[in-house]
Parts: C-alpha cells; structure tokens; sequence
C-alpha cells in the first residue's frame, strides 16, 4: 500500500500549478528563484501536457519535462507530476474521432478545449494507458517526486457521453448490474408509458426524448457514467502502482461545486491514497467564506477525516464566472488558513504563473502579471511564511461537533424532472442548513447515510429524497441510541430506483419520525407561511407545505395559514434515548435556526453564542497538539475566550485566557502541552 501523505514533504504543501511549457525556458530559472522567495515547495506539472510529451503517436519528447523537473529538485521544489490524460492531442482524435464526446442532443463536440473524452473508447483507454506508462517508467523514482495527479477533476467540463460505444457499455453495465432484462424492466418501471424491452440490446442511453426520459433510466446513466470514468482512474492508478510503487496516487476532486455533483465521492474517495480538492469561491450571493468551509468539511468527511490536499484555489478572481470579484486584501490567507483549519495539509493554487494566452488569461496567479511589485505577490510571500509556522499541524485532525447527511446519488435523483415542485432546491437546503449550523460556530462532519453516526450528538439530514430501508433502519437505531436527527420534508420519499416507496411518504422514515405525510402541498412563487408554537412564537416558510399526520410525533409548530392552516409543519418524536424533528415547509434562516437552536439544546450542544457572526473557530488535535484557529471574517477587531494557555504560531505571541484577532486577520493558537 502506498504511502498517503506527498512523498517527502516536511511542511505543508504550498505551490500551485505549474505550466512550464507555456514559457521559453529563460523563465523557468526566473521561476524557481520566486518559489524559493515565496517558500513554495510543491508544484503540479504536466496536467495538460500530451500533446507535447507525444507530439506524434508513440514519438515521445521528455526532454523539456527531464529539464524542469530537475531544476525544481535542484532547488529543493517537490512535484506532483500529473498524467496528461484530459486533454489528448489534436493527432489523437484525427486518428480516432469516435473518442470525442456526443452530448445527450447528439451532438458530437470538437477538439480545441479540453477535457473532450468518451471514457469508454477503447482508443481512448489504450492511449492514455500508453502514456501513464512512458511517464511511470521515466519519472517513477525521480527523486522529486512526491504525487502523481491523474487526469483533472473527471466529471467535468463532460460529465456523460450519449454515444455508441458508451451505449454498449451502458448495456453491458447493465447486464452486470441486473442480470436479465426483467430485472431492468421492474426496477425501471418500464410497465409505465409502454417503455418495456424485449432484450438488453434494446436499451439506449438516455438521449434527448420528446417528453420525460425514464427517470431511473436516467438515474442508472448518472452511474454508469461517474462508475466508467472511475474505471479509467483505477486503471491508470493501478499502472502507476505497479510501475512506479511508493508515491500516491491522486486526482483532484471538486467536492462542494454544485456544476460538479455528477460524481460520487463517497466511492471515489476509497480509490485515491490521497484526497485533494479543488475549491473556487463561487460568488452567487451567499457568503463565499461559508462555502469554502463547507466543501473543505466535506472534503475531510469523504476522507473519512484523514488529512488532505487543497490542490487548487485562486489567489484573487476566476475568469469564468459572469463577474470576477478580486479577492480583497488578507482574503487569500483567510481563505488558505480556513481550509487548513478544516483538515488540508497545505494550500495549492490555479496557478503558478498568469498565462499570458489561452483561456484562463484572466485567472489570477500566484505571479501576475503585474509581477511580483503587486499586492497578490507580497500575499504570496507572506502565506508562505505562515505556512511554514504552521508545518506541526500536519497529521492532527479537525474535530466535529455534529454532522449532515450527504450523497451525490440522492441528489442526481432529485433534479430529475417533473417533482411537486421546482421551486424545492435540494442544494438549497443543504446549504442554508450548513449555514445555519457554520453561524452557530459547529464544524460540521458529512456523512453517507449509511455511516456509522453514533459519533455525532446531532444529524441534520436537509434534503434525502432518496434514501434507502437500510438508511431508515441506520437513522433509527441512530435516534433510539439517544442521537438527535433533524430531517427536513422531501426526504425518505423514494428507493435507489426511484421507486416511491410502498405506502405513505416517507417510507424509509415513516418510522423514525414518527409520523406520515399524506400528500405534499407547495406553495405558489412568493407565497408565506406563518406557523405558530403553543407560546405565540412565529416563523415562517415558503416553497413548500405537506399534510402531515402524527404517528408517534409531537406537533411542536403549527401552520397557521395556507391550505395546511391548523396541521402540524415541525414535530418531535422521541424514541428510545433520542429525538427526532422533522420540519415540514422551507423554513427561512432565522426560523431554522430557532428550530436548530432546540434540536442543538436536546443534543446537548453547549451554545457558543459569546462568538460575534463571521468569527471562525475550528479545532484540530492530534498526537502533535490541539490547535486553534480563529479566522475574522469581518471588519470589526474581536477577543475570543480561550481555555487553556498557548502560543499564537503566526505572530508567536504567547495567548493566555483570550485571543485578540484584528480585523479580516487569522491567528492560530498551539495549546501549551
Ligand atoms: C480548474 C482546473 C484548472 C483551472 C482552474 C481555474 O480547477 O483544474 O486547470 O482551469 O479550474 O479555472
Ligand atoms: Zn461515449
């Protein structure tokens, strides 16, 4: 088994991308000097560099790729050496066009971009797997290098391709999954709408249809496609632990970005030593810093809390969201640091230097081209600094306090078409719930709703429209062992087929909420409900209402008005040692977290209320110490209480009692033994 920390790293990792090739070679020299100026001491390479390692098929050219790796080991800078497999040459698709991706419509996409790949082409696989190989062989026991990078975030720009050959591999897929063609028939429900098939060689992927395609149809292509590009991963993995054994195996994942939810991570995540993670700041109204912090806990919670790599973010704005904010001063840090806090052993960006040409002109970079006289650069050179100060947290691990249910799978249910309601968001709730919890100061584990919870005092499950009889019986016993679960409506409705389950909603938690719900009532764009609890208090929700009915549960808020006006909206069933709340409308920020409030106070969850709104807290411990760090999110100076004595590593004061931390400034205290 390989190792799973980079090879020979003794800090933590601090680099970026690094795209030589886009350079005459004067600048290289030029390049290594300013990493060794900034501390960077790990760099991604070769990630898009086929077409000039194979300019022709089977001609090989590493002699630029010999030279710089050699003079970034010459200069103590490590590499994380990518297989060039998104992004085949022009002379590969001229050869073999059957590999370029057709969309659901049929259409078949051009090169000239990247990431342009039908995963099942056999011409495909071959090519990939011959240059994996040349590069194991030539770069395997370099002695730079620490990771090798497969590929760059699969699942996107294309996260499924409609042609032939993926058609039969889909009904091969198919075959190994069902076995007949009945079994397809009855988990499909293909008796609706006449879809039944007579064989397997019947069966297409789920292309472009008059009306609604089949939705479990569609479901089983989410998975064929996520499971054949992960095939392709193992395969190039397996070729790299065979010919090269001893470095880790990794590509980089894009956790939290809704564009990106076309890949399990649960599943992906057991394949690669190492989980790194891409993150952007998405700027779409809701503060970016609550994001961040959220795709870094669900980065650490598919590592299953084992630490991992932030691989990329930006030093300042992206290029390609409609508006490009630069971050503002001291964000940067802030924004390294909180992934730091939440379990990255280090801070990667996209990229080493601005391009001066090609699509991603316009994406900062750790050098711009305003050079290094630039505000970016001196941030650059200043979070090095601090890295280096923080290199004993490496190996500790952040610590939760309570967790939410997550899995891609339930999501590619639920955006299929034709649902009570499209105003219902399932990565609305999800987010509004984690922000809920971030501003009562919880770190947050996510788990699959299969894990083992009984870590957690308090679940919160936002919205599971699919979820199995397994996970029904696992969120049971997870109650009846004195746990505290919020579920929110539209969740427990359908099996893994899509399937409703037999009887009332929601079958698969009827049970642990102690409740049924008759029929679903959404609401009209903009329309309220008031509900109301027995002392008079108020909240409000809107989207979505249901008839509940009370099997077990307490009516603890009432609706007041609407078509469910006088029915119960958020009920409470005790069971066994534990207690289950269910909340039945889209409730707004304010009235969630009053709900939260009490379900945090049944869970025994010390309120942190002292904490002023945007003042981040997280823990990591380990055998090489507790660390706090504090990040201030907000213009305002605070004073965080502490308990216990330590020392601050980014300014090396010593913290005893409280932590002064000045506006927008991050501190980090080691507890004294
Ligand atoms: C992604 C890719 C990078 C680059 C960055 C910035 O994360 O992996 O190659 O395109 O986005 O846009
Ligand atoms: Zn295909």
């Amino acid at each position: 088994m390989p190792d799973t920390a980079p090879r020979g790293l003794e800090r933590l990792a601090f680099g970026g991308d690094y795209n030589p090739e886009q350079w005459p070679e004067s600048v290289w020299q030029d390049d290594v000097r300013l990493m060794r100026e900034a501390g960077v001491n790990l760099v991604s390479i070769g990630i898009f560099s086929w077409a000039m390692l194979e300019p022709a098929q089977g001609r090989y050219d590493f002699g630029w790729l010999d030279r710089i790796i050699d003079l970034l080991h010459e200069n103590g800078i490590r590499v994380d050496l990518g297989t060039p497999t998104v992004a085949p040459p022009a002379w590969f698709y001229r050869a073999h066009p059957e590999a370029l991706p057709v969309s659901q419509e049929g259409v078949r996409y051009a090169f000239g971009s990247r990431g342009a790949i039908c995963h099942s082409s056999t011409a495909y696989r071959e090519a990939a797997a011959a240059i994996t190989e040349q590069l194991a062989l030539r770069y395997g026991a370099h002695p730079a290098l620490a990771l090798w990078h497969v590929h760059n975030e699969y699942g996107v720009p294309v996260n499924a391709c409609y042609c032939d050959s993926c058609a039969a591999h889909f009904r091969r897929w198919l075959a190994t999954a069902y076995g007949t063609v009945d079994a397809v028939n009855e988990a499909w429900g293909t008796a609706f709408w006449g879809q039944r098939y007579g064989s397997l060689d019947e069966i297409e992927p789920p292309r472009a249809t008059p009306t609604v395609c089949n939705p479990a149809q569609r479901l089983d292509y989410a998975r064929f496609a996520d499971a054949t590009m992960r095939e392709n991963f193992v395969a190039e993995r397996d070729l790299l632990h065979r010919l090269a054994p001893g470095t880790p195996v990794t590509t980089n994942f894009m956790t939290a970005l809704s564009q990106c939810d076309s890949v399990d991570y649960w599943a992906w995540a057991r394949e690669v030593d190492l989980v790194t993670n891409d993150h952007y700041l998405i700027t779409d109204g809701r503060r970016t810093h609550v994001n961040l912090a959220m795709a870094a806990d669900l980065t650490r919670s598919v590592a299953a809390g084992e630490p991992w790599l932030l691989l990329e973010h930006s030093t300042s704005g992206v290029n390609w969201q409609p508006r490009n904010p630069a971050k503002a001063p001291g964000q940067m840090a802030r924004n390294s640091l909180a992934h730091v806090a939440r379990g990255s052993e280090g801070a990667m960006f996209f990229q080493w230097r601005q391009s001066r040409r090609g699509a991603e002109k316009f994406h900062s970079a750790m050098v711009p081209h305003a050079g290094t006289d630039s505000r970016v650069w001196r941030e650059v050179v200043r979070l090095g600094a601090d890295l280096d100060g923080l290199a004993t947290v490496r190996g500790t691990r952040t610590v939760a306090d309570a967790a939410m249910l997550w899995d891609w799978q339930s999501w590619w249910a639920q955006r299929l078409e034709w649902r009570p309601s499209e105003d219902h968001d399932a990565r609305e709730r999800a987010d509004t719930f984690y922000e809920a919890l971030y501003d009562r100061h919880l770190t947050i584990d996510f788990a699959h709703p299969d894990a083992d919870l009984s870590a957690y005092p308090l679940v919160v499950v936002p919205a599971l429209y699919l979820a199995t009889e397994a996970t029904g019986r696992n969120l049971r016993a997870y109650v009846e062992n004195g746990g505290t679960l919020v579920v929110s409506y539209f969740s427990g409705i359908v099996d893994a087929n899509d399937a409703v389950h037999p009887g009332a909603h929601p079958g698969a938690l009827r049970d642990v909420l102690g409740l049924t719900v008759e029929e679903f009532s959404p609401l009209g764009t903009g329309e309220r409900v008031r509900i109301t609890a027995a002392d008079g208090a108020e909240l409000t929700g809107d989207v979505w209402t249901e008839f509940v009915v009370p099997q077990g549960a307490e009516t603890v808020w009432t609706y007041a008005d609407g078509l469910t006006a006088d029915r119960p909206a958020v009920t409470r069933h005790r069971l066994g040692e534990g207690t289950a709340w269910y909340i039945s409308t889209r409730l707004d920020a304010p009235s969630l977290d009053t709900i939260l409030g009490v379900a945090a106070a049944d869970a025994g969850i010390a309120p942190r209320a002292e904490l002023p709104c945007d003042i981040e807290v997280v823990r990591r411990a380990g055998e090489n110490g507790s660390y706090l760090f504090v990040i201030n999110h907000t213009g305002t100076d605070t004073e965080v209480p502490l308990t216990g004595d330590g020392t601050e590593l980014l300014t090396g004061e010593r913290a005893a009692g409280g932590l002064a931390v000045p506006a927008g400034a991050v501190r980090v205290v080691r507890f004294d033994d």
